[in-house]
């Protein structure tokens, strides 16, 4: 199979079309637009950065990355709109009921961060939920500048619950949601990537910011890789893991796998994109870009949007490291369910290292681990 990588021409022939525009002047006298439209969000950028994120791709940062998807997903082809109009705010908006979802467990500290933005901007609780995933997404290194439309509608009303996928669904279960929404299964590996910048707050008992890859701060390939080692079945599950978790490589070093990760990785229609990830960070970033872009507009009028994505920060330059089979696992815990060759990768040098952790009541994880 050949997956081709989406060129950034349609990036190019924007910046084209948007240098024969005059930039207007924004109220704020600080900042100019391509469109007056888009000067709310060049304010609220630097907003976000200097009170919400720190300008790191940390705890804050994650957690509105994932709220992009929560709200996102409530959506349904089948269902129609009555059931939820997809990126629309609905999950700020109508948090009381979209929050009974055991899925959105977490996606809380998100809103609660998020929403007195909603007082202080003239926006809608859509346009700010995915402008703050793509800000966020601009601190992590090796992340693409996600594209950003402005104009959501607030919701009306709040999407259905059990529209979230979850972590203990069965494959198919998760497969046939996402195309429910217009995604196919390898869009949704590379809407995975996210998991390369992923900690869990709520999986394990007495345990907070537990990561999904051994570097939680950095939009790299690893996460492809460390899904696809054999987990360590001499461990056992840690209280509260079980069934959402799988036994992982990285056990003792303190990640952890979720099983529906797991089983994406080596689903039959997902297995070679998924290995096709592994040490390929312009398909991660590329795909990620793309499906992202699909992600944010999900049950939304484009037609009525305006591109605002001159307001999303420039990412911080990759860390350009090629991916490793972490200290303390190599090439031999491989577990692989496609038949293209696999990269050779190298293995950090040393003894398994723990992945500093967050104590439990930490207040602020976004500090942690400091
Ligand atoms: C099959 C689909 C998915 C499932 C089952 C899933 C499940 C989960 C779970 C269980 C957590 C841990 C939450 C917690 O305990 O705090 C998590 C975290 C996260 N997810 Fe997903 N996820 C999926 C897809 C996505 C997508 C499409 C995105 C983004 C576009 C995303 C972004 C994130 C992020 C950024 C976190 C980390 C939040 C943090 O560190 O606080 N996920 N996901
Ligand atoms: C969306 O709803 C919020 C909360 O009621 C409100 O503060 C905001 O002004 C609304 N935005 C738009 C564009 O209607
Ligand atoms: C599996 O976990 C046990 C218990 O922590 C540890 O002693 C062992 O080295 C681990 N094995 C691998 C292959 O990491």
């Amino acid at each position: 199979m050949v997956f081709k990588l989406s060129v950034g021409l349609l990036a190019l022939a924007t910046l084209a079309s948007a240098a024969n525009f005059k930039r207007v002047a924004c109220p704020d006298g600080v900042h100019t637009a391509t469109n007056a439209a888009c000067c709310v969000f060049h304010e609220l950028a630097d907003v976000l950065q200097t009170q919400k994120f720190d300008n790191q791709c940390a705890e804050d940062a994650h957690e509105a990355l994932r709220l992009t998807f929560h709200d996102a997903i409530g959506f349904s082809f089948m269902a129609g709109p009555s059931q939820g109009t997809g990126a629309d705010g609905s999950i700020m908006l109508f948090e009381d009921t979209e929050l009974l979802d055991g899925a959105n467990n977490g996606v809380d500290d998100a809103i609660d961060n998020l929403r007195p933005l909603l007082q202080q901007f003239p926006i809608s609780a859509g346009d700010l939920i995915q402008f703050a995933g793509a800000v966020a997404v601009s601190n992590c290194p090796g992340a693409p500048r996600l594209q950003f439309m402005a104009g959501r509608p607030n919701a009306t009303h709040p999407a259905a619950l059990g529209l979230v996928p979850k972590p203990e669904d069965p494959v198919d279960k998760i497969f046939a949601r996402m195309e429910d929404a217009g995604f196919s299964p390898t869009e949704l590996v590379s809407l995975l990537a996210s998991h390369s910048i992923a900690r869990s707050d709520t999986l394990i008992d007495n345990r907070q910011a537990v990561p999904f890859d051994s570097t939680p701060f950095v939009f790299d390939t690893q996460v492809f890789l460390e899904i696809l080692l054999k987990g360590n079945e001499s461990l056992p599950a840690a209280s509260g893991e079980a069934p959402a978790q799988v036994p992982n490589p990285l056990a003792a070093q303190g990640a952890m796998r979720l099983q529906s990760d797991f089983a994406i990785a080596h689903d039959p229609q997902t297995a070679c994109f998924w290995q096709f990830m592994v040490n390929n960070p312009n398909a991660v970033a590329g795909g990620f870009h793309d499906a992202m872009a699909k992600l944010a507009v999900v049950g939304q009028d484009t037609s009525k949007m305006i591109d605002c994505s001159e307001a999303v920060p420039i990412p911080v330059p990759a860390v350009n490291k090629p991916a490793t089979f972490p200290a303390g696992t190599g090439p031999e815990l491989l577990q692989l369910s496609c038949n293209s060759p696999f990269p050779s990768l190298a293995t950090d040098p040393g003894k398994a290292t723990t992945i500093p952790e967050c104590v439990d009541g930490d207040t602020n994880l976004n500090d942690c681990p400091s």
